[in-house]
């Protein structure tokens, strides 16, 4: 190989004392793919922002083209053609698609901003990522892979050549994944190193020429790809074999616990019709836009419905609001973990019991309680924090998830849905959830789980709802439950009136 472009040497970090990267020494070659992989809170992104000057390393030493550098902050970062997409999207919704894009280095006239340049460089930008995507458009209005195809963008304004991604794909579906490959290759022949973080083993082994293996914050092995399996790649992570990630299907009741009728909202939903039994998990497969969380939100009371009937246990109710819902014992864990549902500056507790709060007050909000309950969920989801009462914007993206699992659980519902739940969790950590979502239907909770990743929905459901265009094309049990047929139903070669 070709001299590195950057030789990582004996990286150690430490948060007010806590070490959680150990003297890493790693060498980054011009135009490689490499993977980081490794259970949350394992340091990976940590490592990363280090190397794109979010973070300060506390101590080792950085060469870029052989020469000693110092990143202080991304600026320094930027300099050296060093650019990270993060995790959690730093775009400001209020602002258009292409001002985000130069925010921080924006084209001027004199003292004047060029706007027409910016728009219409960046609508060039967007020309070559194969987006459709308008400079014009409102980022509060972009889907979340939208808002990545501008984080995208926005670092290869600086024309970076080390592009750093942190779960890219994380929030995209199969067919957009397709096409953030197609960009990673294109990038890549023109020289571009590319850095990026993922939990989907299968894609890790597809797209990338060399992977690390971080493990509580030491380098476990950096392989070539064509060296290591899916397994490897597991046990590697953990450190110990991990077998039987989907958990056996329990039997369920006949007993209909959750009957939507006749479900429509103009333009986005047409005449949505499902039940779901007591102890089943049913399981929502679709592309991205086909409508599966708009019908969460509908049926959460989140998104007001045009036409609708809802039933619970056999009874009409109204759901007007998230509220009405929770008095149903419905709960709802949204994809959208950073707009909806947690808050960053409280500690674990406070955000697990932040809507079964009213269970921990007899007068004052009894703290012990609050606490011993968020203790065990710490236990059962092996949240990785420093303490009990680390805030949450201190907690690596993986267990924040786990957090915000957990506070949706405590509201010990009868109906739960879950959109997108294992999203940035590690192998591991989704077995357990897996096998923890199969031991709720063992005590008669119902499931819905919306998820983009087939394997996902098929491990864990009952029967399958195919949606696509805001519209349900089709329904599948047993065998029938396999990717073929998932999508030929989403993407339209099948609708159930043909089956
Ligand atoms: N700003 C911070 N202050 C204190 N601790 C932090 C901070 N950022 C990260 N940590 C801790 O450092 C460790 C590594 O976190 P990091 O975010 O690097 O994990 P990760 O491998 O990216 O995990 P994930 O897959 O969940 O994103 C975690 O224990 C985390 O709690
Ligand atoms: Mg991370």
């Amino acid at each position: 190989m070709n001299e590195p472009v950057m030789q990582i040497r004996s990286i150690v970090k430490e948060f007010s004392g806590v070490r959680v990267l150990h003297k890493i020494t790693l060498d980054i070659f011009a135009g490689e793919v490499l993977g980081v992989l490794g259970e949350n809170g394992a340091g990976k992104s940590t490592l990363l922002k280090i190397i794109s000057g979010i973070y300060t390393k506390t101590t080792g030493s950085i060469k870029v083209d052989g020469t000693e550098v110092s990143i202080q902050s991304a600026s320094d970062a930027k300099r050296l053609g060093i650019a990270m997409i993060p995790q959690e999207f730093n775009l400001i919704s209020s602002l258009n698609v292409f001002e985000n894009i130069f925010l921080g280095n924006e084209i001027k006239n004199g003292f004047l901003l060029n706007k027409s340049a910016m728009r219409n460089r960046a609508y060039e930008l967007l020309k070559d990522l194969e987006t459709d995507l308008s400079p014009d458009a409102l980022i509060e209005n972009l889907s979340v892979a939208e808002k990545q195809m501008v984080e995208i963008a926005k670092a290869l304004v600086n024309d970076s050549r080390i592009l750093i991604m942190d779960e890219p794909t994380t929030v995209l579906t199969d067919h957009e994944v397709d096409i953030f490959f197609a960009l990673v290759e294109k990038l890549k022949k023109r020289g571009v190193t590319i850095i990026f973080i993922s939990h989907k083993l299968k894609e890790v082994k597809h797209l990338c020429d060399r992977l690390a293996i971080l493990r509580d914050g030491h380098l476990v092995s950096v392989d070539d790809v064509t060296q290591i399996n899916e397994e490897d790649m597991a046990r590697k992570m953990v450190g110990r074999e991990l077998n039987q990630i989907y958990p056996q299907r329990t039997e369920y009741s006949d007993e209909v616990v959750l009957k939507v009728s006749n479900l429509s909202i103009k333009g986005i939903l047409q005449d949505i019709n499902f039940d779901l039994k007591k102890g089943e998990v049913l399981g929502f497969a679709g592309l991205i836009g086909a409508g599966r969380t708009e019908t969460a939100e509908a049926v959460m009371g989140l998104r007001k419905k045009d036409s609708g009937v809802v039933e619970i246990n056999g009874k009409v109710v109204t759901i007007n609001a998230i509220a009405d819902a929770v008095a149903c014992n419905l709960a709802y864990l949204s994809e959208d973990r950073q707009g909806k549902g947690l808050i960053m500056n409280f500690d674990i507790p406070k955000n697990i019991t932040l809507i079964s709060l009213a269970s921990y007050v007899k007068g004052l909000i009894q703290h012990k309680k609050e606490n011993s309950v968020a203790r065990d969920y710490v236990k059962r989801f092996d949240i990785k924090a420093a303490s009990l009462h680390s805030n949450l914007a201190n907690l690596s993206g993986g267990n924040q998830q786990k957090v915000y699992l957990s506070k949706w659980m405590d509201t010990q519902p009868d109906i739960l849905i879950l959109d997108e739940p294992t999203r940035g969790i590690d192998v591991n950590t989704k077995k357990e959830i897996y096998h923890f979502i199969h031991s709720l239907t063992e005590q008669g909770v119902s499931v819905i789980v919306i998820s983009s990743e087939l394997e996902e929905v098929m491990g864990l459901s009952h029967r399958v709802m195919v949606m696509r265009s805001g519209q349900i094309m089709g329904e599948l049990s047993g065998d029938a439950i396999n990717e073929k047929e998932i999508m030929y139903y989403a993407a339209g070669l099948k609708t159930m009136a043909q089956a």
